[in-house]
């Protein structure tokens, strides 16, 4: 669909207009509502595609669409990753065990609205390692997030992300980034989680994209498995991802997919 409103920056980005903002506020807030409420059911003994099913039904019943069911052939409402998996885990008779890590992804399209979102979960008691692993992620996305006003750089995001989870001795995923996003599931810039201050795209207000860091315990390299999606870490060591939808403010950013019911980290959280 031709966008008949709005600028592109000379970085083929576009700039929406303050209107725009209440359509990804909604999106956002249905792709997080419905990662609110998966939370429960992920405990030990669950099945991926159980959770899926949950998700797809989610969907469904707010009558919304999924992002991801028939894009670029992919089947499935969310994407669950599991342990060493990176990110784009396929749902299915994977059962959860006890300590394992998860993070579930969701996109949704809500009035042509896409809403884009993803936590970690924890099924019964994981490693002290482990919720370390997902705490430095989730404060990384946040810091990243915290670099987000008109003026910046998108190295300055990068940078802020990659800074800190090198300071706690992980490690930043380059194989994948965020993207803008808007009425379109994946658009300019490719949004990267790490990078030099003060390099890249200059942020303007106006800009909707996702910030989604992955960050492994082990070293950074992943590789794609057979299935043309699942992506691990080459070393197998754990790796945890936060994501975002965001819109960049005149004074800073608005995260579009905030937890309604305030739930951020994983179940050891609480
Ligand atoms: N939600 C993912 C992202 O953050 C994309 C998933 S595409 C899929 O960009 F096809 F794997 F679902
Ligand atoms: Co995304
Ligand atoms: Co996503």
């Amino acid at each position: 669909m031709e966008e008949t409103r709005g600028r592109i920056t000379k970085d083929s980005i576009r700039i929406y207009e303050d209107s725009d903002f209440a359509g990804m506020r909604t999106a956002g807030k249905v792709a997080a509502a419905i990662l609110d409420l998966v939370g429960p059911l992920v405990v030990p003994g669950v099945t991926t595609a159980a959770l899926d099913d949950f998700i797809t039904d989610e969907v469904k019943r707010r009558g919304v669409i999924s992002a991801t069911i028939g894009y670029r052939g992919y089947q499935h409402a969310s994407c669950i990753s599991v342990n060493h998996v990176v990110c784009h885990g396929i749902p299915g008779s994977k059962v959860i065990k006890d300590g394992d890590i998860l993070n579930i992804d969701v996109t949704v399209i809500v009035d042509g609205w896409f809403g884009d979102t993803s936590r970690m979960y924890v099924a019964g008691t994981s490693s002290r390692k482990a919720q370390r692993l997902i705490e430095v992620t989730h404060d990384s996305l946040m810091k990243g997030i915290e670099a987000v006003k008109p003026g910046n750089t998108f190295g300055d995001i990068g940078n802020a992300i990659q800074t800190y989870v090198e300071g706690q001795r992980m490690s930043v995923v380059r194989d994948f980034c965020g993207h803008g996003l808007g009425r379109v599931f994946h658009s300019a810039p490719n949004v990267l989680h790490y990078g030099r201050a003060g390099t890249g795209a200059v942020l303007e207000e106006g800009m909707f994209f996702t910030i989604e860091p992955m960050v492994n315990l082990g070293r950074p390299e992943t590789k794609v498995l057979a299935d043309d999606w699942t992506a691990v870490t080459r070393d197998k060591s754990l790796s945890a991802q936060y994501e975002h939808s965001i819109g960049v403010t005149a004074t800073g950013a608005e995260i579009f997919t905030l937890s309604p019911g305030g739930v951020y980290k994983a179940a050891f959280e609480g």
